[in-house]
């Protein structure tokens, strides 16, 4: 398949290109390249090309940023997704688009369906369910993939930050009233790589299985480290930062499940072996 992909330099991107460029023909982009929010370059770009599929990993994802930089914020996760799904539906090949757990307000007890309420807090969380309409608008064939705390090999991330305190500090704060599922890029473009072998198209919610709040997280990491580095559990209205995040944004990989794919390995086996290549 030749398959398109924006965002390329990004954390999940870098993953992307490594992973499908064992087996399909890349068209790699970056914002130098193809700029999305420019809904010109973006159809003439695509129309040129013509891929099987573009898959979207392209967005504003400084959470705290887009609410100091709200115009940006529309701008690449709403607008710029709206000119990929138009360009798409130019030459008729699917997309594949990369959302969040923060289009959810966080109030849930149990882990989210699919289908569950909507209600982003944040203006982040916001613009990228704006994505998600345009592309439900514009296109029948295309695949929304939800994701979640996300690490990579290439970019800044919770772990990395984890591991940097720990180089002079014995004590951390951490927070602990929000609980999600860390999920390594590496696994999500795995299964990325799987959905678009198919034609099921519609939403999905994927993330490495099981779940903890980002304290537990950041204990795990400095465990598996063996980092001597006492964590405080802290709030988040202790920790203020400029956007609200959801306190409870754990995703049901649910029609990942009933499509008869496999789950993906426990959040614990993955930061395992994302420590041991980084460290
Ligand atoms: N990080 C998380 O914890 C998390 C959680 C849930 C969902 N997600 C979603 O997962 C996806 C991947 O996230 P990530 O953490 O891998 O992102 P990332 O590392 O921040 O990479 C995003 C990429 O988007 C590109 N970009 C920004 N503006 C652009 C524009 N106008 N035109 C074209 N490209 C543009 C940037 O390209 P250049 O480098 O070329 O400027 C950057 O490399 C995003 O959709 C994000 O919303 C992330």
């Amino acid at each position: 398949m030749k398959i398109l992909i924006t965002g390329s330099n990004g954390m999940l991107g870098h993953d992307l290109i490594n992973v499908l460029g064992k087996k399909h023909d890349l068209v790699p982009t970056t914002s130098k390249t193809l700029d999305i929010t420019d809904k010109k370059q973006t159809i003439e770009y695509i129309c040129d090309k013509k891929p099987d599929i573009v898959i979207n990993s392209a967005a504003y994802t400084d959470v705290d940023g887009c609410e100091e930089n709200q115009d940006l914020a529309y701008s690449v996760n709403a607008q710029g997704v709206r000119n990929l799904a138009l360009a798409c539906r130019e030459i008729d090949c699917a997309l594949l688009h990369i959302s969040t757990d923060y289009v959810f307000d966080g109030t849930a007890t149990e882990p989210i369906r699919e289908d569950g309420q909507i209600g982003p807090i944040s203006v982040y969380g916001k613009s990228k369910l704006e994505g998600e309409e345009a592309i439900q608008e514009i296109l029948d064939k295309y695949f929304i993939v939800r994701t979640a705390w996300l690490y990579g090999i290439n970019g800044r991330n919770f772990p990395k930050t984890m591991l940097e305190l720990a180089e002079n500090h014995k004590e951390i704060k951490v927070v602990y009233d929000e609980v999600g599922s860390p999920t390594y890029t590496l696994d999500l473009a795995e299964g990325i790589s799987q959905l678009i072998e198919t034609d099921y198209y519609g939403i999905y919610h994927l993330t490495n299985s099981g779940h903890c709040s980002w304290c537990e997280f950041a204990r795990y990491i400095f465990e598996i480290s063996k980092k001597d580095v006492e964590v405080i559990p802290v709030t988040a209205s202790e920790f203020a930062r400029p956007a609200p995040r959801p306190s409870y944004s754990v995703l049901e990989n649910r029609n990942w499940i009933e499509k008869g794919f496999k789950p993906l390995r426990n959040y614990r086996q993955a930061i395992n072996e994302y420590i041991e290549l980084i460290l």
